[in-house]
C-alpha cells in the first residue's frame, strides 16, 4: 500500500530544513579537509559502476536524515507495492510492472488473478524468433528480398527509449539498420524513407494506445509509401508489424495480429523500453545483446532489492535529488555523459522523469506545497563543456549534475579517449574547486599582467566553485551496463515520487494539449466560422494569421 503522507509534515523535513542552513554555510572542499576518506566513504558500487556520491552536498547526518525521511514516508512500502504488482498508479487503475519484464520469471507476479510470468515469456520468445529471421535473412519482403532497414514508428515511450538505447550501443549494431520516427512534422518520415528501399524495409509501429495522433498519421504515410512501390495490400504483411497493447486497433490498421507483438497496461510508456517496445533492439543489436541489457536491469533490481538504504544506489540517487530540490533550492538536474553514443540519455530521462514527476497534486488530490520533479536537461561531454558549461560554472543557478563516463573505449584511436576522460574529470573538480581571488591574481602575476589589469579583470576570473556532481562511472558501455543505469535512475524517480506523494506513473498534463489540438485541426484543415467564438483572441489571431499565410481565408 501506498502511504499518503505529505512529506513537509514530516520531522526529518524539519530538521533537514535546519541542517540546510549549516550545509550551505560549509563546503564541498572542507567537507574533504576534514575527511580524508570521504572518497571511500562516499562511493558505492554495483557491478562495473562506481558511484561517486562525494562531490555532493552531503554528510553522514544528511544521509540519516534522508534514511528517516524515506522511512516516514513510506517508501520500502512504496517499493514492495511496486514490485507485488499492486494497481499503485491509482489514477490509471493499474499496476506499475515494468520490472518483472527484465526479471526472467524469478519472481511469480499476477495481476487480475492471472500470472504475467508465461505471457511475458512468451513475448520474448517471440521478439527472439522474429529478429533471428530477420538477422538470418530468412524473413523475406514482398520481392524476396532480405530486409536491411528497420523503422519504428513511435513517440514518447514508444520511441525515447528504443532509440536512445540503439545509439549508445552502436558497437553492437548488426547489419540491419534501425532508424526511428516520431515527429509527426512530415519532415521526419519523408527525410528517413527518402533514401529506403521498400522492398527491403520494415516498419514497426510501436504504440501503447496504437491511437496516438503522430504515431497512427506516420504509419499511414509509411503504408502509403510502401504502396506506391510494387507491393500490394497481401504484402504488408510482410513489412509492418505492431507492438501494442490495443489488438482491436492493429487489426483495424491491416496488420495481420500473428505480425502483433504485445505488451500491457501495466507497463508505463516511458518505462517500456524493457518489453516488446524493444523490438528493434533486439533486431538491430541482437537478441542476446537486448537479453544481456535486461539483465543489466534486473541487477539494478536486485540490488535494489536487497540493499540497506546506505549502500542502496538508487535510493541514494534519489535522497541527494530530493535534498537539492527541496532544501537547497535547486530547479534543475543536468545529465552529461562523456559518451558521444549516448546523446539521447538526458532526452530520454527528460521524459522518464519530467512525465513522471512533474505532477502539482498530491496522492490526497490537494495542491503540493514544496517542489516535485526538476527540469532535466543536458548533453554530452565534452560538446557541452563549450556550451552551457560557462553557466554551470560561473551562472547564478544551482545546478547539480550527473557526470557519467567509462574507463575504456570501443574506439581505441589515438589518444582520444584519455582526453575524454581528463575532461570529464576536470570539470567535476572545477565545478567543486573553483578558483580564488587570489588563486586568479597569482596567475596573473605570474603571466605579466599588470596590477591594472589585474585589479580590473581578476573578478570576472574568479570561480565560486562548491557546485555539486555525482561521477558514474563504469568499465565499458555495455547492454549490461546501460541497463543497470537505466534501472537505477527509473527507480530513483520511483522512489522520488512515493516522497513527494504524487502519483508518477500517470500522466494527465500531455492530455489537454491533445485535446486543443483535435480542435484546431478542423480550423486549420477546413474553412470554418467556428473560429470565430471558440478560441481566446491569440489563438484566433494566430490560426487566422496562419491560414492567411496557407491561402485559406477565415
Ligand atoms: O506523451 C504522452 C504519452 O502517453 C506517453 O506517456 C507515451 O510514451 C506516448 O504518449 C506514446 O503513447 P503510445 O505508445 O500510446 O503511442
Amino acid at each position: 500500500m501506498l502511504q499518503n503522507i505529505n512529506p513537509s509534515q514530516t520531522k526529518a523535513w524539519e530538521k533537514l530544513k535546519q541542517k540546510a542552513e549549516e550545509i550551505k554555510a560549509s563546503s564541498l572542499k572542507d567537507l574533504f579537509k576534514s575527511d580524508p576518506q570521504r572518497f571511500e566513504r562516499l562511493t558505492r558500487n554495483h557491478e562495473s559502476l562506481l558511484f561517486d556520491f562525494s562531490k555532493n552536498l552531503i554528510d553522514e547526518e544528511v544521509l540519516m536524515l534522508l534514511k528517516q525521511l524515506f522511512a516516514e514516508c513510506g517508501v520500502e512500502a512504496g517499493l514492495k507495492a511496486m514490485f507485488d504488482g499492486e494497481k499503485i498508479n491509482e489514477t490509471e487503475g493499474r499496476a506499475v510492472l515494468h520490472s518483472q519484464l527484465r526479471n526472467f520469471g524469478a519472481r511469480a507476479i499476477e495481476v487480475d488473478g492471472a500470472s504475467i510470468n508465461e505471457p511475458i515469456a512468451a513475448v520474448l520468445e517471440q521478439m527472439q524468433d522474429f529478429s533471428d529471421l530477420l538477422i538470418s535473412g530468412n524473413w523475406k519482403g514482398f520481392s524476396g528480398k532480405t530486409i536491411k532497414h528497420i523503422v519504428n514508428i513511435g513517440i514518447g515511450g514508444s520511441d525515447l527509449g528504443p532509440l536512445m538505447v540503439y545509439e549508445a550501443l552502436k558497437p553492437y549494431h548488426n547489419h540491419i539498420k534501425c532508424h526511428y520516427v516520431s515527429n509527426v512534422d512530415a519532415a521526419h518520415i519523408h527525410e528517413t524513407l527518402k533514401d529506403l528501399d521498400p522492398e527491403q524495409t520494415l516498419f514497426i509501429i510501436a504504440s501503447k494506445t496504437f491511437s496516438t495522433q503522430e504515431t497512427m498519421t506516420n504509419a499511414h504515410s509509411a503504408r502509403a509509401w510502401f504502396l506506391r512501390s510494387d507491393a500490394s495490400e497481401k504484402d504488408i504483411a510482410k513489412h509492418f508489424v505492431a507492438v501494442s497493447t490495443n489488438r482491436e486497433k492493429v487489426v483495424d490498421f491491416g496488420i495481420d495480429p500473428s505480425n502483433m507483438f504485445v505488451f500491457w497496461d501495466w507497463v508505463g510508456g516511458r518505462y517500456s523500453v524493457w518489453s516488446a517496445i524493444g523490438l528493434s533492439l533486439a533486431c538491430g543489436l541482437g537478441y542476446k545483446n537486448f537479453e544481456k541489457f535486461l539483465r543489466g536491469g534486473k541487477g539494478m533490481d536486485d540490488h535494489l532489492a536487497q540493499s540497506e538504504f546506505d549502500q542502496n544506489i538508487p535510493m541514494l540517487m534519489a535522497g541527494i535529488g530530493i535534498w537539492y530540490v527541496n532544501f537547497l533550492g535547486a530547479e534543475s538536474e543536468a545529465i552529461i555523459p562523456y559518451d558521444q553514443n549516448m546523446h539521447r540519455f538526458a532526452a530520454y530521462f527528460q521524459q522518464g522523469n519530467m512525465e513522471s514527476n512533474g505532477k502539482d497534486t498530491d496522492r490526497n488530490g490537494d495542491p503540493i506545497t514544496y517542489h516535485t520533479g526538476p527540469i532535466i536537461w543536458g548533453e554530452p561531454g565534452t560538446n557541452g563543456q563549450h556550451a552551457f558549461f560557462q553557466l554551470m560554472h560561473q551562472g547564478s543557478r544551482f545546478i547539480p549534475a550527473d557526470f557519467i563516463a567509462f574507463a575504456e573505449s570501443h574506439y581505441p584511436i589515438g589518444d582520444h579517449h584519455s582526453k575524454l576522460l581528463s575532461n570529464f574529470l576536470a570539470q567535476t573538480e572545477a565545478l567543486m574547486v573553483g578558483k580564488t581571488a587570489e588563486e586568479v591574481e597569482a596567475e596573473m602575476q605570474a603571466r605579466g599582467d599588470s596590477p591594472e589589469q589585474i585589479a580590473k579583470v581578476s573578478p570576472f576570473r574568479v570561480f565560486k566553485g562548491n557546485r555539486p556532481s555525482t561521477s558514474i562511472v563504469g568499465a565499458k558501455s555495455t547492454p549490461e551496463a546501460l541497463g543497470a543505469l537505466i534501472a537505477a535512475y527509473e527507480h530513483k524517480i520511483f522512489i522520488q515520487g512515493i516522497v513527494w506523494n504524487i502519483y508518477s506513473f500517470d500522466q494527465w498534463g500531455v492530455e489537454l494539449g491533445k485535446q486543443l489540438a483535435n480542435t484546431i485541426l478542423p480550423l486549420l484543415e477546413n474553412q470554418s466560422e467556428e473560429v470565430e467564438i471558440s478560441k481566446d483572441a491569440s489563438t484566433k489571431g494566430l490560426i487566422k494569421y496562419i491560414n492567411r499565410l496557407r491561402g485559406k481565408n477565415n
